[in-house]
Formats: structure tokens, sequence, C-alpha cells
């Protein structure tokens, strides 16, 4: 079979929702059209949902023009979704008799946000391409256009991912990393996914917007290693500020900006601010501070060029978006993203 065969049949067997896996690919499949070995293809809704991005983007503009913050929780949401059983849209899920719901997990409770837009876009696509694009997807979808819009990198996004039947607490809990994180426990938990050490320092960068609350990182400012003393790689101007909006006790609702410069612009403050000790997790500052040299030297790098953090960071995102999907006959799309089929 020629390539252009190839081309043609992988895209005919993708539409009509067979399976495709990696092993059963031509050799060096894959690629050309950005999925890798995932199974998944940019051009998956040609035929079938041609107008798939300008229906997310209109939906994301005019949220997004009401409240910009939505766009680091749409981000966030496609990461938390991928890194618990994969891209699936298993985050989506309310409880239900079969369903315990991501949503009630540690990291998630109090703490996800973006629900209803995702809702919204999926009510329009079901509209005009009924039952073809899946929630997964819109996830997907959500997040790249989201980076557009708040001024970050554009790239071109593999689908075809499906949605799960399942859903798992457990899992969320265990492998979503926490904000107190030391950088050998952020990468474990990002090798477990398959992404590496570029990957967590690149993809960290989705921090440049939105925001976090007290709860997340006030053991920095009053007793970061056990004697009631504060994380000493804090500035501390920046320290004093913070103590400000988080009170010793109380106030673990109140938030405070991921990127203080600029927390709607994507761009490359947040490596900045980490190397002038204003990352305000815990886990952004140890990708300097951890000892670990090949992050280090990323947060230098990205800090210096704004272009070399934007394309290892669409690389990265193509990469975590491509965490174990649910291809061909797995899965199915629903018709309603808070509940199976
Ligand atoms: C490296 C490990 C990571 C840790 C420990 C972490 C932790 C956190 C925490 C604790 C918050 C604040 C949540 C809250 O207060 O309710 C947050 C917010 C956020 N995270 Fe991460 N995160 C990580 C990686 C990522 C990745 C890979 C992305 C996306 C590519 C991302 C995107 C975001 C965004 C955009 C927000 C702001 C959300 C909003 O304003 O609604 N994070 N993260």
């Amino acid at each position: 079979m020629g390539v252009v065969e190839a081309v043609i049949s992988v895209t005919a067997m993708t539409l009509l929702g067979w399976t495709i896996s990696p092993s059963s690919a031509h050799p060096g499949w894959g690629s050309p059209w950005g999925g890798g070995s995932s199974g998944l293809l940019p051009e998956y809704y040609m035929y079938t949902c041609p107008q798939v991005n300008d229906i997310v983007l209109s939906v994301l503009e005019r949220a997004f023009e009401t409240e910009p913050r939505i766009a680091a929780s749409l981000l966030r949401l496609h990461f938390h979704d991928c890194f618990v059983q994969g891209c699936d849209a298993s985050v989506l899920l309310d409880d239900s008799p079969m369903i315990g719901s991501e949503k009630k997990a540690g990291p998630n409770l109090n703490s996800l946000r973006g629900f209803e837009v995702i809702d919204e876009i999926k009510a329009k696509l079901e509209e005009i391409c009924p039952e073809t694009v899946s929630c997964a997807d819109i996830l997907a979808l959500a997040a790249r256009g989201s980076t557009v819009l708040s001024g970050g990198p554009n790239w071109e996004l593999p689908l075809g991912r499906r949605d799960s039947r399942t859903a798992s607490i457990s899992i969320a809990n265990r492998d979503i990393p926490p904000p107190n994180g030391t950088i050998q426990n952020l990468v474990t938990l990002f090798q477990r996914q398959g992404l590496d050490e570029v990957d967590l320092v690149a993809l960290s960068g989705g921090h440049t917007i939105g925001m976090a609350r007290c709860v997340t990182f006030k053991q920095r400012l009053y007793n970061q290693n056990g004697n009631n003393q504060p994380d000493s790689t804090l500035e501390r101007g920046y320290y004093q500020e913070l103590k400000t909006v988080c009170p010793p006790s109380g106030g673990d609702n109140y938030i405070s900006p991921l990127d203080l410069a600029s927390p709607v612009r994507f761009d490359n403050t947040y490596y900045k601010l980490i190397l002038w000790g204003k990352g305000l997790l815990t886990s952004d500052e140890v990708l300097l501070t951890g000892r670990l040299s090949t992050t280090m030297e990323l947060v230098r790098a990205y800090a210096e060029d704004e272009g070399l953090f934007f394309q290892q960071f669409a690389r990265s995102m193509i990469k975590m978006g491509s965490i174990k999907p649910l291809i061909g006959f797995n899965g199915e799309v629903r018709r309603n993203c808070r509940r199976v089929n």
C-alpha cells in the first residue's frame, strides 16, 4: 500500500469507527499526521463535523469575554482528565449509582471549574453534528482554544478520542500531582503517564494563567517543614504580600494568581517569576530549586526564550492529549458529557 492509500484508508477506517491500533499500523505511521502512535488524527471530523472547532471557539470566546479565567479552568480540566484513565472525559461524569464522580476527588473538589462551558459546547455540537464529537475531544479542543485565546501557541490537534463509561476517584487521588510535591515526586507522577522532565517543565507553564486557593500554598507561608517557618525559597516581598491574602487560619478558599505579573496572559513570565523566587506553589518553585539539573536548566531556557517555551508547550500538550485514548469500538460518544449513554 502506498502512502496516499494509507492516508485514505486510515482516515476512512477512523471515520467508520474502526480500531487502528499502533501495532497494526505500517511502520512509521502516525507522525506525519501529528497523532504519534495514538490512533488519533487531526482530520478526524473533516467529513462528519467540519465546523467542530469553530463551534468550540464561538462558545469559548463568549465565555472568555465575560470571564478570562475560564481559559485557565478549561486548560486544567483537560490535564485532570488525561492523568486519570487517559483522556476519556472521565472527569466530566457526575455521581450516579454506577459512577463515583472524580469531581469529588481531593485535587478536584471545590477546585475544578468550567463544566458549564463544556455542557454548552456539547449542546451546540449535538444540534449540529449529533452523536459525533466526543466529550474527550471537546476537552482537548477547549484546552487548545483557551491557550490560543489567552495569547499562547496554536497546534494541530489529533482527534478521535472516545468517552469512557467509567470514572475513578482513587486513581484521581493517586495520580494527579499534589501542589507540595517534591521534584522527584512530580517526575515520577509524570513518568507514570509516559511524560518526561521536558514535558513536566513545559506543561507546568500552564500556570502562566489562572488562580490557586490559599489551601494549596498556605503551608509555604506558615509551616513549610514542620518548624513553623516559611519556605526559604519564597522571595521576601512576595511572601509578605501572600500573607495579606492568606491568614494563618481560615481563608482556605481565598485565591491568588499563579502568575502574579500577567494572570490572564499566556506568556513565559511564569518561568521568570520562578527565577525571582515568586513561583506560587511548591511544585512550581521546585522545578528550579529541586536540584535536578534538567528541570533547572529548562526553567532558565523558557524564561529566556518564549518561542522555545511555546513550541515545547504545544508538543507536550499533544503528548499529554494522547495519553491512553479510547479509540475504535472502545468507549462511546456521550450525548451528555455528565452521564454515560
Ligand atoms: C506539575 C504538576 C502540577 C501541580 C502540582 C498542579 C497543581 C495545581 C494547583 C494546586 C492548582 C490550584 C487549584 C486550586 O486552588 O483550586 C492549579 C491550578 C491550575 N493548573 Fe495546575 N498543577 C500541575 C500541572 C498543571 C498542568 C500540566 C497544567 C496544564 C497544562 C495545569 C494547569 C493549571 C491551570 C491553568 C490552573 C488554574 C486553574 C483556574 O484558575 O481555574 N497544571 N494547579
